[in-house]
């Protein structure tokens, strides 16, 4: 996206990402919960972040419906404003991960070349990307928010899996079956998954 302000240069801070690393103890990285509405993607990432914390490792979960409540509270649901949604999330997502947190960023973030883009603003190893996969089918039975019963009456219209399109992820990191495993199973994979590639280990 084009810079709308001139006459702006880059400050630099003098606290480095390895001094934030020996302050907290613990590495930082940005994880992104992709897949549809009901999928789990807010269950698993509350539920890592509680584990995350028990354990002194700084985090924080950015969720969609949470922040299309303030941040977020001018965009839509049309292909424009979820890229916009997407890309003021991957901006923020880079500096909670900058400040020395894991971030756990929900998002349906149904545009492959969306996640994409934010996968670009960060260097390699710091964005994690995780399909929590579960059929349409089965995110409609569970429909905690009763949003596809809405959007199958046409109270809703732009909803995604019904007349809205989902990108299955084409190169995900990590893929977390909902359908098939338990949200005790799941977590072990996520923490197996961080700890088998350091993230998660003293400095
Ligand atoms: S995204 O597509 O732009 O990434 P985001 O994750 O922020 O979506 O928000 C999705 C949440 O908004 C859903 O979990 C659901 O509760 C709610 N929602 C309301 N309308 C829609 C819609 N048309 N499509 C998908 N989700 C919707």
């Amino acid at each position: 996206m084009q810079h709308k302000s001139s006459n702006i240069s880059w400050q630099h801070s003098m606290v480095t990402r390895e001094d934030r690393r020996e302050r907290n103890n613990h590495n930082n990285c940005a994880l992104w919960f992709t897949g549809l509405s009901g999928s789990g993607k807010s269950t698993l990432a509350f539920a890592l972040e509680q584990t995350l914390h028990a354990r002194n490792i700084a985090s924080y979960v950015l969720d969609g419906d949470n922040i299309r409540h303030g941040l977020n509270r001018d965009l839509g649901f049309s292909s424009e404003d979820r890229k916009e949604n997407i890309r003021r999330i991957g901006e923020v997502s880079k500096l909670f991960a900058d400040a020395g947190l894991f971030v756990l960023s929900a998002f349906i973030s149904p545009d492959e070349k969306d996640r994409q883009m934010v996968k670009a603003m960060f260097p390699p190893g710091d964005f994690i990307e995780i399909y929590v996969k579960c059929s349409l089918m089965e995110c409609e039975k569970r429909d905690p928010k009763g949003l596809y019963k809405k959007a199958r009456s046409g109270q809703i219209s732009n909803f995604t899996g019904i007349d809205g399109k989902y990108d299955v992820p084409g190169n995900p990191d990590l893929i977390i079956d909902t359908e098939k495993m338990t949200i005790d199973q799941s977590l072990a994979a996520l923490l197996a998954y961080l700890e088998e590639r350091n993230y998660l280990a003293s400095c």
